[in-house]
């Protein structure tokens, strides 16, 4: 049972990003706007976001749905990890041009980057100490959200952090429909309250979840919503 609302696959959601960023005027504007310059237009207060989970070299870092790695990216140019921080995403082709973009940034060695569903994350229990995603959990229905942070409480030790940020429900969200289907390949995702989401991290084993506050965006004028929780 999916929940509320039809059942997402999770492979097909990758295989529509795939197709995004592929060939032609779209797939140039999708890989420079997912990119790390293009992140001030996109996913403008990230650093701000970043900055409540005090991440430092010692930490052990995932980010879920990694995309082409743009936030593992800014992140690396920033803090010298000891180990390398990981990024999966579900699409075997983004994971590609990450690698590409990733070698472009001279980061080589400095990141992983690897292919994995957000409900099943192959890792050992305890593994990191910082799991980051975002704007990924609305491609999960309710099924595989509940699992996605299962496994995200199963791979952070005790005082591990989640950070997520992601469009909230709300009244104001019409854009994102809007932009979404004018690209004619909206992959289908599942906008969720504070509410839900405190809920669905309360019932995976996180002890604590505050908000973030997640300032100005820009491009989409969506609200969003942004929650740190703690093992
Ligand atoms: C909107 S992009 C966000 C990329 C990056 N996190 C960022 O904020 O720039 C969503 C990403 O989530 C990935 N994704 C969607 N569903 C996923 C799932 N179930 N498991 C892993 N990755 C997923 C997509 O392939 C895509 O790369």
């Amino acid at each position: 049972m999916a929940g509320n609302g039809p059942p997402i696959d999770e492979t097909a959601v990758g295989e529509r990003y795939a197709a995004w960023f592929g060939r032609g005027l779209r797939g140039i504007g999708m890989r420079y706007v997912f990119s790390r310059r293009g992140l001030w237009v996109i996913n403008t207060p990230f650093r701000r976001i970043l900055a409540t989970a005090n991440i430092g070299p010692q930490d052990r870092v995932l980010d879920l749905g990694c995309g082409i790695g743009n936030i593992l990216i800014a992140l690396a140019e920033r803090i010298a990890f000891t180990r390398p921080p990981i990024g999966v995403d579900v699409s075997p082709a983004l994971i590609d041009l990450g690698r590409g973009e990733i070698r472009k940034a001279g980061l080589d060695q400095k990141i992983e980057l690897r292919v994995a569903p957000a409900s099943r994350l192959p890792f050992a229990d305890a593994s990191f100490d910082l799991v980051l995603t975002s704007h990924v959990i609305k491609h999960l229905d309710d099924e595989a959200l509940a699992a996605c942070f299962r496994e995200v409480a199963r791979l952070l030790g005790p005082g591990g952090r989640f950070l997520m940020w992601e469009f909230k429900k709300s009244p104001l969200s019409a854009p994102i429909f809007i932009s979404a289907r004018a690209t004619g390949l909206p992959p289908p995702f599942r906008l969720r309250s504070e509410s839900t989401l405190r809920s669905a991290l309360t019932q995976a084993g996180f002890q604590r979840v505050h908000r973030v506050s997640t300032g100005f965006f820009i491009v989409p004028p969506v609200p969003r919503l942004a929650l740190l929780a703690t093992r």
